[in-house]
């Protein structure tokens, strides 16, 4: 279904795995889809796996914020206008305690899954309240609602970003600016490839094995799974669903994670 016809949207992370399928999904509802992400050499890779005429690329880090506004701005030169933003560029960071955590990297994962949301909003909204309204889509996860081993910094800023969309949808909701979070569960993309090798070089595939058991419908999500939620939040189809808190986990937050029979 067109459910994005005439409108415009831009997609952060565009060249990872949840970021193209997200872009791909609005592309076929009939969006215009600006890719954003600091990796040329992968968005341009990203960009040909995405079938569109109107989808178009832009280099820029979501931590600068000279960056943001000129990505914004180009979707709105290019294309006339901006209806969907989703805001899901993000690092994981590396795996260390809570202890030995390394000041340097737990400022840059704040300043990405965090900040960079923060400055994607304030491009974004003067954009929106020009057509009247639109969505704003920022990727949390299930470390937004919950807590895991080794990535504090991960976790304090995917909680985070529930408290900016919460403040944001509350702000914007007379002016019919939408603002949801999206809660992605263990999704096979490159973010989790690179947890599987730092676990165990030799035998990345029986971390992921082992991890694939923990949700009750024991598998990864395809990043195509999520960027269907992504849509469904970009779209007038979820007209009355502002300030929520989507998950996508495949039952992992409903499992307390007690042994099973
Ligand atoms: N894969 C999972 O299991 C999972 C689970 C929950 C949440 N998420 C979230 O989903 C989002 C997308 O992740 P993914 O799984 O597709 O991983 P990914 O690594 O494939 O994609 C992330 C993308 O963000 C880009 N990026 C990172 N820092 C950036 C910056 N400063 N400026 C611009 N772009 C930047 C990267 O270049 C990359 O293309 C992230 O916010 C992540 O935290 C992923």
């Amino acid at each position: 279904m067109d459910t994005m016809t005439d409108k415009v949207s831009i997609v952060t992370g565009a060249a990872g795995g949840i970021g193209t399928a997200t872009a791909q999904a609005l592309a076929e509802a009939g969006s215009a889809v600006l890719m954003v992400d600091f990796d040329e050499e992968a968005l341009a890779a990203a960009r040909d796996k995405v079938t569109g005429d109107k989808v178009d690329v832009f280099t820029a880090d979501v931590t600068d914020r000279e960056q943001v506004e000129a990505y914004t701005r180009y979707a709105v030169d290019t294309w006339g206008g901006l209806d969907a933003v989703i805001l899901n560029a993000g690092t994981f960071g590396s795996s260390y305690s809570l202890m030995d955590y390394p000041e340097e990297l737990f400022d840059r994962v704040i300043a990405i899954n965090m900040k960079g949301v923060w400055y994607g909003l304030r491009a974004a909204v003067p954009h929106l309240r020009e057509r009247g309204g639109g969505s704003l889509v920022i990727t949390s996860s299930t470390q937004g609602l919950s807590g895991y081993y080794g990535s504090t910094p991960y976790t304090a800023s995917k909680h985070a970003v529930v408290g900016i969309m919460r403040n944001a949808a509350v702000e914007l909701a007379t002016e019919g600016i939408r603002v949801n979070t999206v809660h992605p569960g263990l999704t096979d993309t490159t973010m989790m490839g690179g947890l599987h090798t730092d676990a165990n070089p030799e035998d990345p595939q029986a971390v992921m094995d082992a991890f694939a058991q923990a949700p009750p419908m024991a598998r990864y999500a395809q990043p195509r799974e999520i960027a269907e939620l992504m849509l469904f939040l970009a779209s007038p189809a979820s007209s009355y669903c502002t300030g929520g808190t989507f998950v996508a986990d495949g039952g992992l937050l409903a499992y307390h994670g007690g042994p099973r029979p």
